[in-house]
């Protein structure tokens, strides 16, 4: 059980890694678009700060293209994971990669079919989205748990790591759901640190130790 962080944003990445309890970091172009910076430079300071799996989504529409800037990204650090959208040509993709033992992570899945064939391809992630199935009424949990089943029941080694997180709760119904790994967008991963009763808690807690201390002082 893992949890990766959704972001492009270095403060966020820093925080996040300072804790020690992310394993793996998931960008895609709307968040490095968020930015505000150059692309290349932003993808390059993020592979600077980060030792854990880098997910960097491709965005070439043509199948060479794509190969191209793939090879191009993973040449940058060993720790780049390549983010393919699912497609005919991204699977495609998958599999090329694969072959050169190059890691990939396929996005944009809805369908637990989606998730069988990429798993076929031999992607090393898959990442099903929970909230903009949600958006459109639609449940993305329940397409965990088709997907959790097949895998263990095929022995497929491909990861499910759970995308597209807007609430806490999508979080605990994600793991109960069987995903590895769910990725978070850092508020929602503060979120997961802290509950208000756990703070009043605290801080009744310290008033009683202080006041019996200061009894026997
Ligand atoms: O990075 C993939 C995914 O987690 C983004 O989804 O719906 O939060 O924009 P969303």
């Amino acid at each position: 059980m893992k949890i990766f962080l959704d972001t492009a944003n270095l403060s966020e990445i820093k925080n996040a890694l300072d804790d020690g309890l992310i394993s793996g970091l998931t960008t895609n172009p709307t968040l490095v678009a968020k930015e505000g910076k150059d692309y290349q430079e932003t993808v390059d300071s993020i592979l600077n700060i980060t030792n854990i799996p880098t997910s960097i989504e491709v965005v070439s529409d043509n199948f060479e293209q794509m190969v191209e800037e793939s090879i191009k990204y993973a040449a940058l650090s060993p720790q780049v994971v390549i983010k393919i959208p699912c497609s005919r040509d991204g699977l495609k993709l998958v599999r090329v990669l694969s072959k050169k033992e190059i890691k990939t992570n396929v996005t944009l899945v809805y369908t637990a079919n989606q998730a069988f064939l990429s798993g076929i391809a031999g992607a090393t992630y898959i990442s099903p989205f929970i909230n903009r199935l949600k958006q459109i009424s639609t449940d993305g949990i329940n397409n965990i748990e088709k997907i959790s089943s097949v895998f263990a029941k095929h022995s497929v080694d491909t990861k499910i790591l759970a995308a597209s997180i807007r609430d806490s709760y999508q979080v605990t119904e994600a793991f109960l759901a069987g995903a590895d790994i769910v990725t978070l967008p850092y508020s929602i991963y503060t979120e997961l640190l802290s509950h208000p009763l756990t703070e009043t808690g605290i801080t009744t807690f310290r008033e009683d130790y202080e006041k019996v201390v200061g009894v026997e002082g």
